[in-house]
């Protein structure tokens, strides 16, 4: 059996951190040979996540000088890097600074907005600080694996969790022409979408049995979903839309709805989609409405649709940690090193979460 390429993951105590960790224990073709932390390294990766456990009894956190002597190591080690944005281009930038340095090349999934944007202009417009490494930029593609064949960069930068529920949703209505641009969109999510840290308005007594949205048509994360759309169906979209939060920890529904340009029905639609998605092995189009509870903990992502022969809804679930996380970063990753898309994500939901 061929040896398990290295990968190393960035923002370790945090949550998609842990999924990362959580998905990696069980991969057949990448094994971990590093969890950077800010906060804890050299305490054990037990002790934040216990859960884990099982799986890395005697692993401990790393300093950022010992994940570089690792890079330093391997021709190309795989990075996952799952820190706050502002944080993961700078870090990003210093760690492959460091490999190149020793003639490695590793490549990187980044869960963060850092290199979501074309140009740093455009990034420091909605996040209010100047970019952290605005060089590497054109090193970066945004995109979901469903809707790019081909990478044509060296590194990705993963749409996020909304985003990707968002795209699954959208972009065959806008690739096939069957609304106009105009979409409207409601989201709700669990509050591990807000990651460990605790703050007011994301504290579980809040969210537990309420539903309230926040940021209605303020999202900072739809100029990601546009520029995405744009690259993905060619459309220059306009998305309205109102995220909400769930009393639940994990997973996302959303829902995209537009006027048809021609009347279609309900089975029409599912079997366009259907058809969109034939080689996307993550995407499964339903007859009935997407349950949330269906993929929490996996990797699908689950789509159905409804018109009254004007307008048309197509609904998706995802798990925010997961497909909008940590396994979309590992799908594209496998990818990249030329494994399996599916390799290590197949697993299905539990069901009882
Ligand atoms: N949660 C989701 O559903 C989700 C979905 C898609 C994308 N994302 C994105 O993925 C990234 C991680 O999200 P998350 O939910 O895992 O966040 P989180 O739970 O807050 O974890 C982020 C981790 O980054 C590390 N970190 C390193 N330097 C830091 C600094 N200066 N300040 C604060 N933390 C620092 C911390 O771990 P150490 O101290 O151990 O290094 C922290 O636990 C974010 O960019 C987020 O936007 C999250």
């Amino acid at each position: 059996m061929s040896a398990r390429i290295p990968a190393i993951v960035i923002g370790g105590s945090g949550y998609v951190a842990g999924e990362l960790l959580r998905l990696l224990a069980a991969h057949p073709g990448f094994e971990l040979a590093g969890v950077l932390s800010d906060s804890k390294p050299g305490e054990r990766v037990a002790s934040a996540f216990p859960h884990l456990a099982s799986a890395y009894a005697d692993t401990r956190f790393q300093s950022q000088p010992q994940i570089e002597a690792i890079l330093a190591e391997s021709p190309s080690t795989a990075m996952l890097s799952a820190a706050p944005h502002g944080v993961a281009a700078p870090l990003i930038d210093r760690l492959l600074d460091a490999a190149e340095r020793a003639g490695k090349h590793p490549r990187v999934v980044d869960i963060s907005a850092d290199f979501r944007y074309r140009s740093a202009e455009a990034y420091q417009a909605v996040y209010r600080h100047e970019h952290g490494a605005p060089r590497r930029l054109a090193e970066f593609t945004c995109a979901l694996p469903e809707h790019l064949e081909s990478l044509p960069t060296r590194h990705v930068a993963h749409p996020g969790c909304f985003a990707s529920a968002i795209l699954l949703a959208s972009v065959p209505l806008l690739k096939l022409g069957l609304t106009g641009p105009t979409l409207y969109v409601s989201g709700i999510t669990g509050s591990t979408g807000s990651g460990r840290k605790p703050v007011e308005g994301t504290h579980h007594p809040l969210r537990h049995s309420d539903v309230y949205s926040y940021s209605a048509l303020a999202h900072r994360h739809i100029p990601e979903v546009i520029a995405c759309a744009r690259a993905a169906s060619g459309v220059e979209a306009d998305f309205s839309f109102v995220p909400s939060s769930g009393p639940f920890a994990r997973g996302i529904h959303v829902t995209v709805q537009g006027a048809l340009r021609t009347s279609l029905d309900s089975a029409r639609v599912i079997a366009a989609l259907r058809d969109f998605y034939a080689r996307a092995p993550f995407v499964k189009v339903l007859d009935e409405p997407p349950r949330v509870k269906n993929v929490v903990a996996s990797n699908y992502a689950h789509l159905s649709a409804a018109t009254n022969g004007r307008t048309v809804a197509v609904l998706c679930v995802v798990d925010n940690l997961t497909k909008g996380a940590a396994g979309g970063a590992l799908q594209w990753l496998n990818r990249m090193y030329s494994l399996p898309e599916t390799a290590g994500l197949e697993l299905p939901a539990p069901g009882w979460t």
